[in-house]
């Protein structure tokens, strides 16, 4: 076995991290954890620590770490059949049975869905059924897509600017033209703090009217947006939003892209965020929560308005041009039927629900009156403490005091993996759906703990 001084020597010399301050890492000034283990919650490194994984990841192992079942039905599909492609009306039984239990767990109006790899390029992919639909229905000024500043939508090129955070867009030449942005609906950061939740809704939803008249109805083809906004800081939208948004996009023929990489199977304490919130969708992107990210699978699920256009596209003009090698990849749907399986048998959805609600109650009781914290929010198994400078006045502390990152730190050091959010002084929380209420009241304490230690 390699040591660990050689291996950290080989990381900085030949590997290329996503999302990482390469120049630091490089030079040594930023430690790097080689992760060697996982069960239920839990993660272990080659340095001996054991830690408590709040965020499952990169909240994706909602099953938690270390399930046999799915590791076998892997081993089992890779023995009998690695690989087929689905180009071509192609499949094996896995991708097959696969696509079948996720429509049965739907949202009512879907019909088919196509497999990817990961958020990014099933969103990718959505873009282009969008396009495509419009092009087929003789619209074809009717391209532009309206996402929410800090929505979370992928880091490819359309997908990375979708998302609307300013780390994905800077010296990358993005957002391209066909993207426009809406404001947050985020109600902690509202303009006028005598709002409501109600009025701020109205204000948002004015705010698109806005745009769409300021661009053309007949310019914009689709709106994206995730249940909860996750990676964006978790923040769950206020109230009446989807149906107010949904009423808007109705009126002006404008299709509604559900992104539920995070909240898809379960993470809200329903199937999917859809669900949660009554929104009725004309894609639903999926992804993480599908295989619990054993396996790299992802998906566009696509709705019945879309899927009689995208027919009629084929019989106009031949097979549609769209298709990935690994599409519908076997070892992968192998992986998703054992992880929703897994999730049924262990009636994990519900579980998701009650502990995440006991995690948010144990975090408010743990740190509601801390001066330094502004807001504990949080839906189902997702949780955010929002740090302030001072509470009254909403002030918040300079991006290059680190506050996010600190406490974060500070919580590893307790044995707790939190997530400093990207954009904001926000410590995330998306634990596994296994997680117990004796870990979500560990979680709670140590986070009080490591807050204590950096703001007193
Ligand atoms: C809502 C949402 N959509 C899309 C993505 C992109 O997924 P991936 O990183 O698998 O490309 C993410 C990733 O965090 C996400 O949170």
């Amino acid at each position: 076995m390699l040591k660990n001084d050689q291996l950290d020597q080989w990381d900085r010399e030949n590997f290329f991290h996503p999302s990482t301050h390469l120049a630091q890492h490089a030079r040594g000034e930023s430690p790097t954890r080689i992760v060697t283990g996982g069960s239920g919650c839990h993660i272990e490194d080659r340095d001996g620590n054991r830690l408590l994984d709040a965020f499952a990841g990169l909240y994706c192992v909602n099953v938690g770490y270390g399930r046999e079942e799915i590791a076998d039905a892997i081993a089992a599909q890779a023995k009998e059949l690695a690989y087929y492609h689905s180009y071509v009306g192609h499949g094996t039984e896995a991708s097959i049975k696969l696509s079948k239990m996720i429509l049965d767990r739907a949202p009512e109006g879907m019909s088919k869905v196509y497999f990817g790899l990961g958020g990014s390029d099933a969103n990718e992919t959505n873009v282009k059924l969008i396009w495509y639909y419009n092009n087929i229905l003789g619209r074809p000024e009717k391209k532009k897509i309206i996402s929410r500043w800090r929505g979370y939508h992928g880091s490819g090129l359309v997908t990375g600017s979708l998302t609307g955070l300013e780390l994905f867009h800077k010296k990358f030449d993005l957002p391209l033209a066909q993207v426009i942005h809406t404001d947050a609906p985020y109600y902690f950061r509202r303009p006028d703090a005598d709002m409501s939740e109600e009025q701020f809704t109205g204000h948002l939803v004015a705010e698109l009217e806005a745009l769409i008249d300021r661009e053309g109805a007949d310019t914009i083809a689709a709106f994206i947006g995730e249940p909860v906004l996750g990676t964006g800081g978790i923040v769950p939208p206020p109230a009446g939003y989807w149906e107010a948004v949904q009423a808007v996009l109705k009126k002006h023929d404008i299709l509604l892209v559900a992104d539920e990489v995070v909240t898809g199977f379960g993470r809200l304490g329903t199937m999917f965020g859809s669900d949660h919130y009554s929104i009725k969708p004309d894609l639903i992107t999926i992804a993480k929560g599908l295989t619990s990210a054993y396996a790299p699978l992802s998906g566009s699920i696509v709705g019945d308005k879309m899927w009689k256009v995208l027919e009629q596209g084929t019989d106009e003009n031949g097979p549609i041009g769209h298709g990935w090698t690994y599409s519908a990849h076997p070892i992968g749907a192998a992986a998703g039927i054992a992880n929703l399986k897994l999730i049924d048998d262990l009636n994990l959805v519900q579980n998701a629900g009650e502990v995440g609600a006991h995690l948010n109650a144990a975090m408010k009781d743990a740190l509601g009156d801390h001066p330094h914290v502004g807001d504990i929010r949080g839906d189902g198994m997702l949780c955010a403490v929002e740090f302030v400078k001072d509470r009254e006045s909403r002030a918040f502390f300079d991006a290059s005091e680190k506050i996010g990152p600190q406490v974060a730190a500070a919580l590893l050091s307790e044995g707790v993996i939190g997530r400093a959010m990207p954009q904001g002084d926000i410590l995330g929380f998306a634990p596994p759906f296994c997680l117990t209420k004796p870990e979500a009241e560990e979680v709670a304490q140590k986070t009080a703990k490591a807050v204590a230690s950096v703001l007193g």
